[in-house]
């Protein structure tokens, strides 16, 4: 319980200074995206698919078809960050019904990288995500 306090302290430490600074730098964001890019390649495409739209080989074996996570964000609205980043954490998400289908990637990350690492690479994946919505700018 107050680990998933200091998980969620240290999400919003980051969205605020994220948010703190303003304008990022477009290089910085460049940086990433592209970090999250590889991230992604390596932990997810094998359910969502390179393309992002949930046909990865992976798929099939699977009861719930894996998220086209192209659409995630909605023609005119912003691209949801915190709750694309509490999604792929995980470990806070409690499912009204029925099993995740999909890994808790929190404890993972967290197994590999330590509580701040996590959340800077679940920041990357999130912002990855966001650079590759079909609604962007929309
Ligand atoms: C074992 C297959 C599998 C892997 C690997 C996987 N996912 Fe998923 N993902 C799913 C499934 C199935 C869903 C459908 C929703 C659910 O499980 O509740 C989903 C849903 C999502 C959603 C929610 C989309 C929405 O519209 O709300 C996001 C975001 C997401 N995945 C991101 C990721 C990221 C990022 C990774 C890699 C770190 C990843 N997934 C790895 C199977 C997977």
């Amino acid at each position: 319980m107050r680990q998933n306090v200091v998980a969620v302290m240290m999400m919003c430490g980051v969205l605020l200074l994220k948010g703190a600074m303003g304008q990022e730098n477009g290089q910085e964001e460049r940086g990433y995206v592209e970090r999250g890019r590889e991230l992604y390649v390596r932990h997810c495409a094998a359910c969502h698919g390179v393309d992002g739209r949930g046909s990865g080989p992976a798929a099939a074996a699977l009861r719930k078809k894996p998220a086209d996570l192209t659409v995630i964000q909605k023609a005119g609205e912003e691209f949801p960050l915190y709750r694309v980043m509490t999604f792929i954490d995980g470990e806070r998400v409690v499912p009204a019904h029925g099993t995740r289908e999909m890994p808790i990637w929190g404890k993972v990350f967290r197994r590999a990288e330590g509580e701040a690492l996590k959340q800077l690479e679940i920041y990357a994946l999130a912002k990855y995500l966001e650079a590759i919505q079909r609604n962007r700018g929309r």
